[in-house]
């Protein structure tokens, strides 16, 4: 059984596979998030969960912290959704540079 995930602000929503990641699930319908990585340890993929629950997998404790947990930041590439979600990425531009946020809740 799979999860809905809504992606804001492209308010789009699509579905995740069982075990798939937020990024593999997001590539896979044609939408390319902040990635650099792909592993846990840069936090490039950072994004907010604005509601649901997900597992953090291999996410490093470098890249995203118990405080970012508990703030509702998730490393996109390694959050496996456990429920629905609404996720928040990051603005980006076409060279990648990141314009609105630096990752913090602050
Ligand atoms: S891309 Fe580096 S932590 Fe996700």
């Amino acid at each position: 059984m799979g999860f809905s995930i809504k992606l804001l602000p492209d308010n789009s929503t699509f579905t995740a596979e069982a075990g798939e990641t937020i990024m593999e699930t997001a590539k896979k319908h044609g939408h390319n998030l902040p990635l650099g990585c792909a592993d846990g340890a840069c936090g490039l993929c950072r994004g907010i969960l604005l509601q649901g629950t997900v597992d953090h997998g291999r996410s490093t404790v470098i890249a995203l912290t118990d405080e970012d947990k508990e703030a509702g930041l998730a490393l996109f590439c390694c959050a496996i959704p456990t429920s629905d979600l609404v996720i928040q990425r990051r603005e980006m531009v076409a060279d990648w540079t990141i314009l609105d946020w630096n990752g913090s809740m602050e």
